[in-house]
Order: C-alpha cells, then structure tokens, then sequence
C-alpha cells in the first residue's frame, strides 16, 4: 500500500542527502581520483539518505557504466516506514569534473512516486532534447535540429542567431553540432554534466542556454526529467547506441532505435521531488566551501506538483555533526591545528 502525503515536500529532506554527499567528496577536488570523489558522496548521501521517513527504492543507482562506486538499482533507501518511493541519484554528476578541480560538479537526487520513473537498465546513452517553459510545447526530437531551433527561436521571440544550444562535448554529439553551426545558432559545449545543462535552458530570466540536444547518459535523463517537471520545460529522449549489442538488449525491451520517450515516459505524473547542492562552482550553484570550523553549501530543491523552486543556503558545523554521531568523514574538524 502505498503512503504517499502528496503535501509532503520530500526534496527538503532529500536536499541532506546532497549537502552530505558534496561536503564529504568535496575534500577530493582536484585531486585527480575520481573514485574517491564517487566513494565519498555515495557512503555520505547513503547515510542521510537513509535517515529520510520513506520506504525508498533506487531505480536509477549510477556508477554501472563506468564502474565506479555506485548506490546498486535495487536498494533500500530510507527508514521503511514512509511512503513508497522511487529514488534516482547521482552523488556527484560531473565526477571528473571535481577530481581535476573544475567547476560545474553537482550532487543530485530525484524521487517520485514508486514505479513512476523509467528504468534505464542497460540502455547506457539517451539522445535528448530539453528545453524550458517558453518553447515546451513546441520541440519535437523527431523533427530536424533546423525546425526545432527555429521552432525555439520563434516561441522566445528572437533569432536563430540568438539561440543557444547547449550540449556536451562528444564525438558523438559532432553531427549535431555541425548542423547547429550551419543553421547560425550560438554552441555552448559542456565537458561533462549534461543535468546542469538541461537546467540551464530552464529558467524564465537568467537562463544561460535555450534548447540543449544531443546524446548523454539515461540514468542523469531521468533525474534531468524530475527537474524539468518541476520547472515547468519539456523533454523528449530517443535510444543513443555504442553497437549492436547495446541495440540487441534494448529491442528485447522492446524499444528501438526510433523509440521516443517523453516526459511522462521518464517520469509519471507531477509528484516529483529534486535537490540538487553545487560540489565544485557553476552556473547552476556555488560549489561546497570550507571557511574556518563551517561549511558551506548551496542547493536548490524543487516540488513538481507545486512549482516551488527554493534555493538554500547551509552553514553546517562538521565538529558538532560528529558529536551527534554522525558517520560521515566530512575531514578535519580544525584544518590548519592538526
Ligand atoms: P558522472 O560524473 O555521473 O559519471 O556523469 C557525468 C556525465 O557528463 C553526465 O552528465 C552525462 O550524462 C554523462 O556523463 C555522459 O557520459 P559519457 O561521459 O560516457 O559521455
């Protein structure tokens, strides 16, 4: 039976879960071992997590395509004695990004309703479309790169030369961008991250991009999917192969190469909850900083079923968290007094 409060805001909880994972990892940046910046946020978003009143499940663990430290598909998340939910998350999306100190690392984590979120499984790469509020009626990832861009061009009231298209930097994503530069459109290529970047298109004032294409990874296209239902966007999805093995599993599911998912495709209904807190600077959040005996974070959490957007600002007190018991290594409690 499920429990669900739909006036239970789950993202202000789950936004413990993020700091967590940020103030612990956030100690490796820079420090060139992306495995220990997976670890740290895993052990410590596991933990707060599991603090949470929910009967949490994991649909979307991350780490299976590159092997790193993961929270598995089919965990247990929470206390037990909640609502039934399902969790996405991705401890640090842009892992590389904070081992070699560059800025744009976030953690997130998405929930919703159980069985409302799309299993990625063994589909590893989605060929995505996102864009916000203004033009969410009016993309469609079966149509040429040419029309969708005019199409947004047209709903935002500017010009094909004024619209910018974000999309990760990828020999895969080459012969979308070669088609974008020809049609005169403006390029912001992201090195990793592509759930920043989606929500970068998202925003009514301050977006900083308005339609991001091309392919990237399933699991963060399902986190991306809770965000942009809260922000009002649209997103379509269409299956991004390596080979034919990877083509061969996904026809056993039965979806092809044509296969569309949309937004209801990668998340049902509007239950939908999403923290996210900055691991290194970005566009999106400050990224976690460590200033005398604090640190600091920055998040941002969301409701799909309300709209409401809040940005949080934490001090937090690594001293006094371990004296609660706290498990989590969040480093030297007095940095420069060893
Ligand atoms: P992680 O840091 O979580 O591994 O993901 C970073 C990321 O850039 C995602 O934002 C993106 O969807 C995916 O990797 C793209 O995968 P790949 O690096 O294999 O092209």
């Amino acid at each position: 039976m499920s429990l669900f409060a739909p006036d239970k805001n789950l993202a202000l909880e789950l936004v413990r879960g993020t700091e967590a994972a940020v103030m612990a990892s956030g100690r490796w940046m820079g420090r060139g071992n992306k495995n220990e910046v997976d670890r740290a946020a895993v052990e410590a978003m596991r933990y707060m997590l599991n603090t949470v009143s929910m009967n949490g499940l994991v649909v979307i663990g991350e780490g299976e395509k590159d092997e790193a430290p993961m929270l598995a598909n089919g965990e247990a998340l929470g206390t037990g004695d909640g609502p039934d939910i399902d969790i996405a998350v991705d401890p640090i999306d842009g892992t590389r990004l904070m081992a070699h100190g560059l800025g744009g690392a976030i953690s997130v984590v998405a929930a919703a309703e159980r069985g409302a979120m799309f299993s990625p499984d063994n589909l590893f790469y989605l060929d995505k479309i996102v864009t916000g509020p203004e033009a969410a009626d009016f993309i469609d990832i079966d149509a040429p790169i040419h029309v969708n861009i005019r199409r947004v061009a047209r709903a935002k009231n500017k010009s094909v030369e004024d619209v910018t298209v974000i999309m990760l930097d990828r020999p895969r994503n080459n012969a979308v961008r070669e088609e974008v530069c020809k049609l005169g459109a403006r390029i912001r290529l992201i090195p990793e991250g592509d759930i920043g970047g989606a929500l970068a298109t998202c925003w009514d004032e301050g977006a900083t991009a308005d339609l991001l294409l091309g392919a990237g990874g399933s699991p963060e296209a399902v986190i991306t999917a809770c965000a942009v239902k809260c922000l009002g966007g649209n997103m379509q999805c269409r299956p991004w192969f390596r080979n034919e093995s990877d083509e061969a599993i996904a026809k056993e599911r039965g979806i092809e190469k044509h296969t569309v998912l949309t937004l209801d495709d990668l998340v049902k209904g509007e239950n939908v909850f999403f923290a996210a807190t900055g691991a290194s600077d970005g566009d999106l959040l400050k990224g976690v900083a460590y200033r005398g005996e604090h640190i600091y974070t920055w998040s941002l959490c969301m409701r799909g079923k309300s709209g409401t957007v809040r940005y949080i600002e934490g001090i937090h007190s690594p001293k006094k968290l371990s004296e609660l018991g706290s498990s989590i290594d969040y480093g030297p409690k007095h940095p420069f007094r060893k």
